[in-house]
């Protein structure tokens, strides 16, 4: 059952897809005050458990922390972020009652989640101007579910995207990619998508190629597409402000981009150098941005990115005057304020707070400032992408996803994790991320393998790529100025090809369990407590995660580690993928188990009396048969394969399904 509140006036962020009444009697849980902003108040017992907000931070159980929601570049995030690229305003609390609720508010909110106080829930913004639904159910994953319907279904992207992927921000010429495509061909390791990042534009302006290099792009294209190889471009948030840049031509023209107070086009200063935001919050402007894609959609491109859409901004020319003057006054009199406060003043130059309160939105004819709705920036640039896909490509997929999002983005793709930095507790947070990102439909996601920023090491590269052939989105990237981290770049490459061959393999289960959870609105990895809510060691298990409905993995995510401890709820069969290409099956009872995985196996459990099918390998996406599958498992049991072209639409006939046994 889901109830809607309204308090105010609530921006229509369109989250929620689904008309539902609204209520005039107050919510069953929790207390709400109104006057000078909006709070929320719900007591949470002892044993009370709180799941959610998709991406961020810390434990699968939220407990113990403040979380702000507040789409932020976030770089260096640490155990205490707050705030990262997406902002996931539903929660469920599990215990002595047991309920969801959804704040749809498009601006900064904050929830205490028993951090000041050991026992209350505290959800607050400055303005009492929003839609709350409150949840009820038989469980938190029937809630969930109920949720996931109402704000629609899950983004599916073609079925290449289920591939590897190699990236890094520094490819620029044509041979740097192709130097990408001999060495994984050559060395037998299975590739599907190269990315490419803002070094293939000009200068940084979106929809345009480096000419010097990209001339003959659309050769360059199919050249790649001949060895199975799709290029997926990036795309930012900034357009260049650039004398005769037609795309900054025509946004000027049409009044397109976001404006300031004043009426001029508001300046951030991006990649590009200055550029104007486009005001994706206008349909006429996302539609006049969206046909752009098809630029390069049209040069053969099936594959997008969209970047820096929280929006990210470097400075403003009013952030370089503001900064100017703190350095004056401390030059005047270095004594009036201590050193490290005007550092920290000057470091308020990019995505400072105040820029973002300094620019207007045109919705429905009316001037909305950006800091009202500032999360939902990234969510309209790639629903922008998704509804220009749908008018020009209707028949076919489009991969898709974004850096920054908010509930509903889900619908026209997925997300990356965002700037992660090789370390090994960011592989833990980036496992913790996936149930909390799948409760709000972000189902095709996953993380920079190997981390984006600073130097990752071989250890945990392959550790890293063990988890990411679990994750829909599996893809090595990382910084510039950072290590290079293709597998080509350390010793021994064959353990490389013996773990990310195990993908390959398991593509068939992967993809057919994410079009199962997509259309059912279910999980894909779900905590160990929404399966066995009744074992309290399962319950507060988070470095183990269910994945569809047959799977529990452990990755493995300590340095040195040559296994690690496991927990398994029931009796299992624990499956690992050796190096020679054979698998290990072995049945462990319920209980408490070490077990040894070196660097280049991945294991997994297969729940008692279920089997999933495994494939022969494959180097890319479209050698994976389907038909020549074998179960691993426990004997005697069924699965039901989903399975279809992986390009077109047609998702919801009983064609695609069959049983294996
Ligand atoms: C920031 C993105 O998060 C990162 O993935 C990308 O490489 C850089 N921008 C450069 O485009």
């Amino acid at each position: 059952m889901i109830r809607k509140y309204v308090y105010g006036e609530p921006f229509e962020t369109e989250a929620v897809v689904v008309s539902i009444p609204s209520e005039t009697a107050k919510p069953e849980f929790g207390t709400i005050t109104t006057e000078g902003g909006f709070c929320y108040t719900y007591h949470l017992a002892d044993k009370d458990r709180v799941y959610g907000l998709g991406e961020n931070v810390r434990g699968i159980n939220k407990r113990g922390f403040e979380y702000i929601s507040n789409c932020t570049d976030q770089s260096k995030h640490m155990e205490d972020t707050k705030s990262l690229y997406g902002a996931h305003n539903f929660l469920v609390i599990d215990g002595k009652e047991t309920f969801g609720l959804f704040f749809d508010y498009p601006s900064k909110m904050t929830f205490d989640v028993a951090y000041r106080t050991k026992d209350h829930l505290v959800v607050t913004a400055d303005k009492a101007d929003l839609a709350l639904y409150v949840i009820t159910g038989e469980n938190p994953l029937d809630i969930i579910k109920q949720f996931r319907k109402v704000i629609g279904r899950s983004y599916i992207p073609p079925k290449f995207a289920f591939g590897y992927g190699q990236s890094r921000w520094g490819y620029k010429t044509k041979e740097d990619f192709r130097k990408i495509v001999k060495e994984h061909r050559t060395k037998n390791v299975p590739l599907d998508m190269i990315y490419m990042d803002i070094d293939y534009m000009e200068d940084y302006k979106d929809f345009t190629l480096n000419q010097e290099e990209f001339s003959d792009f659309e050769e360059f294209v199919a050249e790649m597409k001949e060895q199975k190889i799709h290029l997926v471009p990036i795309i930012d948030a900034g357009v260049k402000i650039e004398k005769g840049y037609d795309v900054y031509e025509e946004g000027i023209e049409k009044g397109y981009f976001c404006k300031k107070e004043d009426g001029k086009e508001f300046i951030a200063t991006v990649w590009p150098g200055e550029t104007h935001f486009p005001d994706f919050l206008n349909p006429k402007a996302r539609e006049w941005f969206g046909d752009k894609y098809k630029i390069l959609l049209d040069m053969g491109i099936d594959g997008f990115w969209n970047d820096m859409n929280e929006p990210a901004i470097f400075h403003t020319p009013e952030g370089l005057e503001r900064a100017k003057k703190v350095m004056e006054e401390f030059i005047e009199d270095p004594n009036k304020q201590m050193w490290f406060m005007t550092m920290h003043q000057l470091g308020q130059l990019s995505n400072n707070p105040q820029d973002y309160s300094n620019f207007y939105h045109e919705v429905n004819g009316k001037k909305v400032c950006h800091a009202q709705v500032h999360n939902l920036f990234g969510y309209n640039m790639t629903r922008a992408a998704g509804e220009a896909f749908e008018r020009i490509r209707p028949e076919e997929r489009v991969l898709m996803f974004s850096r920054s999002s908010y509930v509903g983005m889900h619908r026209y793709g997925g997300i990356w994790m965002g700037d992660n930095l090789s370390w090994w507790s960011h592989l833990l947070m980036n496992l913790k991320m996936l149930p909390s990102l799948n409760m709000v439909g972000i189902l095709y996601t996953g993380a920079d393998l190997g981390g984006f920023g600073a130097d990752t090491s071989r250890d945990l590269l392959l550790r890293w790529l063990a988890l990411g052939v679990f994750t829909p989105l599996m893809r090595n990237h990382s910084a510039l100025g950072t290590r290079e981290q293709e597998f080509y770049q350390f010793e021994d490459s064959k353990d490389f090809a013996s773990v990310i061959s195990v993908r390959y393999r398991l593509v068939p289960y992967l993809y057919s369990e994410y079009m199962k959870a997509a259309l059912n609105d279910d999980m894909l990895f779900k905590p160990l407590a929404f399966v066995y809510p009744e074992d309290e060691i399962a319950v507060e298990t988070e470095d183990q995660m269910m994945l569809g409905n047959e799977v529990m993995i452990t990755p493995i995510y300590t340095q040195n580690a040559e296994g690690r401890m496991v927990y398994l709820p029931e009796n299992m069969m624990f499956v690992k993928f050796l190096a020679d290409g054979t698998i290990h099956q072995e049945r462990m009872e319920k209980g408490i188990h070490y077990i040894k995985v070196a660097l280049n196996e991945v294991p997994l459990f297969i729940r008692e009396n279920k089997c999933i099918p495994v494939g022969e390998k494959a180097e890319y996406i479209d050698a994976v048969n389907d038909n020549n599958l074998t179960l691993i498992g426990y004997e005697g049991a069924e699965y039901l394969l989903y399975s279809d072209d992986g390009i077109h639409k047609n998702y919801d006939t009983k064609e695609n399904y069959r049983t294996l046994k």
